[in-house]
């Protein structure tokens, strides 16, 4: 199992190229389940969520290629119908194709993606809505069973604005009869740039990034032609980098437009910004000053953003009070940022962070995503050495993270077990070696 060994203390300094959304190309690659064809898919990165995608479209029975930033999918072999349990239970993304197997087949079976480490990430407000749009759904041994004929339009409200139940639903709705209105939308960028990707296929889709998104239902769609939008979350990891470090970023490709409360709230901590030619520059201060927080749904801070704004907080001068309203478990990173010297304490969904001078090495264990994350940027700012063990939690949602860093003038190294292996990935990455099959 991969680790990170860390030594920090230095100032980044540099140029970092952001890559593609995970939380963009996850849906959109769903997508391409929507109609036959050859779908291109632009700055999809290289990343194991995107590969585990990739395994499910093909055990549906696409074609999948994937190289260095991109996805080409052939869909008009598709004729399964079932993501199983071993592929959706390593990533919950994939209750994705659910709404395109049903609007394009009628029929679908996915695994109940069950908890993750964050909550308990029910889809009962999926089902809910597919239910209202004339799907029967059936739970049956650990199964979502669901069949329909053609999908009617319907009105759909969500009780809290779900990411990826908005999105299954807008896929679900761009083939169904008559027009689908979903309200208390999820609102982020990626919603967005789904709904731009399948407008561009042929899909009638209005109000997309506000609450109320209208969809009219079409008989078919063309394959996807689409680039991907850059990485938000990626780019506010490095953004907190450089805050707990006090160097100065020029980060490509970031979009200030997806990043108004993530800016807003790191410049209330002392991180300065500058629209810079194709990006942002980031300079950080000499220590950052104590903020409080709370995460919100779309366009509020995200609670992505929020284990990474915990490791700067940690060392800032000054107490920070930090809310976390999306996800009932979502403080994993604490333990580990307290054997590192943190000060934090925590009530319920609050967390209080009362900032130290310095943190100290220390063995560490990734638990989740961003949690893992939030340990990088705390490392970064602690001279010795830290390790950070079970980092596939990485590979999932940051592309060669450790690479970037380096390039930033980082010391950062990946001890890679015996096996030899080059990557997080088991299956060789198609890359300069030309074109291959997942
Ligand atoms: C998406 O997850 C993202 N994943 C998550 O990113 C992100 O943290 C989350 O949105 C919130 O922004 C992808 O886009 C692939 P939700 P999603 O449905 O869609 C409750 C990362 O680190 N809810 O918006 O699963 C739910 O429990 C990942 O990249 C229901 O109650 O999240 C939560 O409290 C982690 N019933 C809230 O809504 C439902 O049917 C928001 O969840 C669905 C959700």
């Amino acid at each position: 199992m991969d680790r990170l060994l860390i030594s920090g203390g230095r100032k980044l300094r540099g140029v970092v190229r952001l890559s593609g959304s995970k939380n963009a190309a996850l849906p959109t690659m769903a997508a391409t389940l929507l109609s036959p064809g050859r779908h291109r898919l632009r700055s999809v990165p290289d990343l194991q969520d995107v590969y585990t995608m990739g395994r499910l479209l093909e055990h549906l029975g696409a074609v999948v290629t994937l190289t260095d930033s991109a996805a080409l999918v052939e869909t008009s072999g598709v004729e399964g119908f079932e993501a199983p349990y071993d592929l959706v239970r390593t990533m919950r993304a994939s209750v994705l194709v659910l709404g395109p197997l049903l609007a394009r087949y009628g029929r679908a079976r996915v695994s109940l993606p069950g908890g993750c480490a964050i909550g308990a990430r029910p889809i009962n407000l999926h089902l809910a809505g597919l239910e209202r749009m004339g799907a029967e759904i059936t739970l049956d041994r650990g199964y979502v069973d669901a069949r329909a004929g053609r999908l009617r339009g319907a009105v759909i409200y969500f009780d809290v604005p779900t990411v990826t139940g908005t999105e299954n639903l807008m896929m679900a709705a761009t083939l169904a009869r008559g027009t689908t209105r979903l309200e208390n939308a999820a609102r982020e960028p990626e919603v967005v740039d789904l709904a731009g990707a399948l407008s561009r296929a042929g899909a009638r889709i209005e109000g997309a990034g506000g609450s109320v998104i209208e969809i009219e239902g079409v008989d078919e769609l063309a394959p996807l032609d689409h680039t991907v939008i850059p990485d938000r979350i990626e780019a506010g990891t490095f953004m907190a980098a450089v805050g707990i470090t006090g160097g100065e970023v020029l980060i490509e490709g970031a979009e200030p437009g997806h990043l108004d409360a993530v800016i807003a709230k790191l410049g209330e901590a002392g991180i300065a910004f500058q629209a810079a030619d194709g990006g942002l520059r980031v300079t950080g201060p000499e220590r950052p000053r104590a903020c409080n927080l709370k995460t919100m749904p779309y366009p509020g801070f995200p609670t992505d953003m929020q284990a990474q704004f915990m490791a700067l907080m940690s060392i800032a001068e000054g107490t920070s009070v930090i809310r976390e309203t999306i996800f009932e478990n979502r403080f994993m990173h604490v333990a580990e940022l307290k054997r590192m010297g943190a000060e934090i304490s925590i009530d319920g969904s609050v967390a209080t962070v009362k900032g130290v001078r310095s943190l100290s090495a220390a063995p560490l264990m990734a638990t989740d995503l961003r949690a893992s994350a939030s340990l990088i940027i705390a490392a970064l700012s602690v001279r010795g050495e830290t390790t950070i063990d079970r980092i596939y939690h990485l590979d999932r949602g940051y592309e060669r993270i450790d690479e970037k860093l380096r390039s930033l003038g980082a010391w950062v190294e990946r001890i890679e077990p015996d096996s030899g292996r080059s990557g997080p990935f088991l299956v060789q990455r198609v890359g300069d070696e030309g074109r291959g099959h997942l």
